[in-house]
C-alpha cells in the first residue's frame, strides 16, 4: 500500500509548482523531456473534482509519487475516494516510488509512455485534426508541433537549419541582428518589392541603400547591385519575387568579390529551385548566408494567421538566430544579446506540417494555371506574359503580367468586368514611398515603369479550369 502517496495529476498548462520534492521534479523535467502527453502535473488538490473537471477533462492518466503520512487511517479514506472519483472520470493512476524515480526514471518513463501515446504530432483529419491535437495537449507555445514542423522544412529543402518565428518581416530583422548589422552598415535591397526587408532595415537604423531590378524577373539586378557598393556595404538583401529566383550565380559571385552576407527574402518563393551555373541545384533561401520565407495566408506554404521562418546552413548563425527569436536567451532568464519575442505559435507549425507535403504538388497546380494564362494572353499585342529564367523553377506565388501602352487601367476594368479580379503589386516603387522621402532622391528607371505597368491575375491552386473564363474576351 502507497501510504501517504502523493497523487500527481498531469494537466494541461498550469505552472510547475515551486516546492516540489525532487523526485516530482525530476519526473516532471522528464516527461516534459519526451514531450509526453500531459505537461505538467501537480499534487492532488482537495477539491478534487473541481480539478479534474477543471483541468483534466481529456486526461486519461494520474500519476502518484509515494510520500510520508502523518494519518494511515485519513491516508487511506483518502485514498480509496480519490480512486473511485479517478476511476469514474476513466483515468488510471499508477504509482511509483520516490526511490524508483530516483534510481530507474528511464523505467518510470517507460511506463508512464505505456499510458500516454506521445501527443499526435500530424493532424490526422487534415487541419482539423492538427488544430485539434494542439488544443487536446494545450501546448500553445513553443509545442512539439513546432519543431517537427522545422526538421520538415529542412528535410524539404534541404536546409541544415529551420527556425520557426512569428511572420516574415520578424524573420527579416532576426537575419540582419544575427549577422550583427550595426547602425549605418549599408544593405543593398530592390525598390520593387514588398516594404518588409527595407522596413527593418530602418528600424535597425542601416542604410537602405536602393537597387534597380531587372524588367524582365523583376528581380533585382545585379548590374545595379555593383553600381551601389560602397565601403560601407555590408550585404545584400536577395528578393525571389513572385515565384522564381533573383540572379544567384551573379549575386553569389558579387557577395564573395566584395565580403558581402547574402540574405534571401524567400516569402514569394517557397519551393523553387534555383540552378548553378555549374549544375549544381539549391532550394530558394538556402542560397545566402541566411534565407527567410513567410507563411501568411496568400503565401504558397500557407498558415491560417502569421508565420516565418528562417534558414540557414551555419551552426553558428543557427545559434544566433534562435537565441535572437527568442528573447536573446539560450537559456531560460539568462539573456547574451538584445532579442525580440517571434514565435511561430504551435497550432499554425500543425497546420503547416499538414500542409507541407502538399506544396510542391500545389505549385505544380500554379504552374498548370500560368501556362493556360500564357497560351490565353501570348497574342496580345500590348500585353507580355511573365518570362522564366533557365537557372531558376517558378512557383508563381504571382502571375503578373506586364500592360504595355498605358493600357492597365482599361484591362484591369474589362477583367473585372469579365469577373476575374486583378492586384496591382506594386503600384508605387519603394525609394517614391513617403516613408522614405527623408532619403536621398534616385532614379531607379525599371522599378518605377513596372509599377505603372504590372498586373497580377489570380492564381492559386484551388482554381479549376480558367480557359473559359475568357470565352468571348475582347481585348
Ligand atoms: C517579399 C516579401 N518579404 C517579406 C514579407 C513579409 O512577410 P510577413 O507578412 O509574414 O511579415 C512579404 C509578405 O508579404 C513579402 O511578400
Amino acid at each position: 500500500m502507497h501510504l501517504g502517496a502523493k497523487p500527481i495529476i498531469f494537466e494541461r498548462a498550469k505552472r510547475m509548482r515551486t516546492n516540489q520534492t525532487s523526485s516530482e521534479r525530476l519526473l516532471w523535467e522528464a516527461i516534459n523531456g519526451k514531450q509526453l502527453r500531459g505537461l505538467k502535473f501537480r499534487r492532488q488538490h482537495p477539491i478534487l473534482t473541481y480539478i479534474l473537471d477543471f483541468y483534466c477533462h481529456e486526461l486519461k492518466l494520474g500519476i502518484e509519487i509515494d510520500g510520508d503520512s502523518h494519518n494511515e487511517e485519513q491516508q487511506k479514506l483518502y485514498d480509496q475516494k480519490r480512486t473511485e472519483l479517478l476511476n469514474a472520470k476513466g483515468i488510471t493512476i499508477i504509482r511509483f516510488g520516490n526511490q524508483k524515480i530516483q534510481n530507474d526514471l528511464e523505467g518510470v518513463l517507460a511506463e508512464i509512455s505505456a499510458f500516454t501515446p506521445p501527443i499526435p504530432l500530424k493532424g490526422d483529419q487534415g487541419v482539423k485534426g492538427a488544430i485539434h491535437a494542439v488544443l487536446t495537449h494545450g501546448q500553445f507555445i513553443n509545442g512539439p508541433q513546432v519543431d517537427q514542423f522545422a526538421r520538415s522544412l529542412e528535410h524539404y529543402l534541404g536546409a541544415k537549419h529551420v527556425i520557426p518565428c512569428a511572420n516574415g518581416t520578424d524573420a527579416l530583422q532576426i537575419a540582419m541582428m544575427a549577422l550583427g548589422l550595426k547602425p549605418g552598415d549599408e544593405v543593398i535591397v530592390p525598390a520593387f518589392t514588398y516594404i518588409a526587408p527595407a522596413e527593418v532595415m530602418a528600424l535597425l537604423g542601416l542604410q537602405i541603400v536602393w537597387a534597380d531590378v531587372d524588367a524582365n524577373t523583376f528581380n533585382i539586378k545585379p548590374e545595379s547591385i555593383i553600381a551601389s557598393i560602397t565601403p560601407k556595404t555590408k550585404a545584400i538583401v536577395a528578393v525571389h519575387l513572385f515565384g522564381q529566383c533573383a540572379d544567384m550565380d551573379a549575386i553569389m559571385d558579387i557577395a564573395v568579390k566584395h565580403q558581402l552576407y547574402v540574405i534571401e527574402d524567400n516569402a514569394q518563393s517557397l519551393g523553387s529551385k534555383y540552378t548553378f551555373k555549374d549544375g549544381k541545384t539549391v532550394s530558394a533561401g538556402c542560397i545566402g548566408h541566411i534565407g527567410t520565407t513567410s507563411f501568411f495566408p496568400s503565401k504558397n506554404l500557407a498558415c491560417c494567421g502569421d508565420g516565418g521562418a528562417i534558414m540557414t546552413q551555419d551552426d553558428e548563425l543557427a545559434q544566433r538566430i534562435k537565441m535572437i527569436a527568442n528573447h536573446g536567451q539560450s537559456q531560460k532568464y539568462h539573456h547574451e544579446v538584445v532579442g525580440v519575442n517571434s514565435r511561430l505559435d504551435t497550432i499554425q507549425a500543425a497546420i503547416l506540417e499538414v500542409k507541407l507535403p502538399h506544396l510542391d504538388e500545389n505549385n505544380q497546380k500554379r504552374a498548370q494555371i500560368a501556362a493556360v494564362y500564357d497560351e490565353v494572353l501570348k497574342d496580345v499585342p500590348y500585353i507580355e506574359i511573365p518570362q522564366r529564367t533557365s537557372s531558376s523553377t517558378h512557383v508563381f506565388h504571382q502571375y503578373t503580367i506586364k500592360v504595355k501602352d498605358g493600357r492597365r487601367d482599361e484591362v484591369q476594368a474589362k477583367l473585372e468586368a469579365q469577373g476575374i479580379q486583378t492586384r496591382i503589386y506594386y503600384p508605387m516603387a519603394l525609394h517614391q514611398q513617403r516613408v522614405f522621402a527623408h532619403m536621398e532622391a534616385k532614379s531607379l528607371p525599371v522599378a518605377e515603369a513596372l509599377c505603372r505597368e504590372v498586373l497580377s491575375l489570380p492564381i492559386g491552386p484551388e482554381m479549376d479550369e480558367i480557359k473559359s473564363l475568357f470565352k468571348g474576351f475582347k481585348w
